[in-house]
């Protein structure tokens, strides 16, 4: 595998992340689907739970989305609370580990596999939508995703997302000291990505700035209403991958953004 960054399509960047989670899915719901829970709501690797957080308000009776739900956890979670929900994730094999956690718990979470760039849903029909680093720190194209969740949703809709929070493209990505000091600028949008021996690319994920998300918010129709930098919290030890308490304690690794459709 090379790492590098440089420039990368929409279509490549579809393509590549679509087999690379069909590939990763299997060591991923290993590796955190027990801090996930098969229903419960973790907004980020800070662990911030939306049984407390409510960052979504009361959900009994509405019709939600979850864009790039993975196994479908958090759409669950929001399923015991009394809302519809339905998930989009463009990995089957992701898909898969949601329909392993439906038939093992008896909650069924419908889910449709598909790109978050074109959401295969009509105008509309849904109260709300939630992302946790589901699509958007991934898409080369993170204003049509806006644009289309802003489609879907119905007017007063709202739509909360996280991501990874835009200052740590600043920094490498290791959870120890050396992912403490900024060695590349925060202002360089080139993409990161993985490539095969042959130069074929196999992941990626596209950096904007924290002006870059408002403007994108913006420029798709949506009124951005709060945002959220959770705090690494006091006791909390779980490294996942770049996210760690060394770092936590210092820098923000998560921004989750509040929008609405007026
Ligand atoms: C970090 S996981 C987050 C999933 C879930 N919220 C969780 O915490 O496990 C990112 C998910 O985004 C999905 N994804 C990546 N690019 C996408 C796209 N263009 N459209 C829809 N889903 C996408 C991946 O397949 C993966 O399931």
């Amino acid at each position: 595998m090379r790492v590098m960054r440089r420039p990368i399509t929409r279509a490549e960047t579809a393509r590549a992340n679509r087999a690379w989670w069909d590939g990763a899915a299997d060591d991923y719901q290993r590796e955190h689907g027990e801090f996930l829970r098969d229903a419960g709501f973790i907004w980020c690797p800070e662990g911030l739970d939306e049984a407390e957080a409510r960052l979504l308000g009361d959900v009994a009776g509405r019709r939600v989305l979850e864009v790039g739900c993975g196994a479908g956890q958090c759409g669950r979670w929001l399923t015991g609370q009394g809302a519809t929900v339905v998930g989009v994730d463009l990995s089957y094999r992701q898909l898969q580990h949601s329909r392993r956690i439906d038939l093992a718990t008896g909650a069924r979470l419908p889910v449709v596999q598909g790109d978050a760039e074109f959401l295969p849903f009509r105008d509309e029909s849904f109260d709300l939508a939630c992302s946790a680093y589901g699509a958007l720190p991934f898409v080369a194209d993170a204003g049509a995703v806006l644009r289309e969740v802003r489609r879907v949703l119905k007017p007063g809709g709202r739509f909360v997302f996280s991501v990874s929070h835009p200052i740590r493209w600043a920094f490498p990505d290791d959870p120890g000291p050396r992912g403490l000091t900024a060695d590349r600028s925060y202002f360089d949008r080139t993409p990161y990505v993985e490539c095969s021996a042959d130069g074929v690319p196999t992941y990626a994920e596209h950096h904007r700035t924290m002006g870059d998300w408002v403007g994108l918010i913006v420029s798709a129709g949506l009124v951005l209403t709060g945002l959220i930098e959770p705090e690494w919290p006091d006791g909390h030890e779980r490294i996942w991958g770049g996210w760690s308490p060394l770092r936590g304690r210092l820098i923000p690794g998560t921004a989750i953004f509040q929008c609405l459709r007026p």
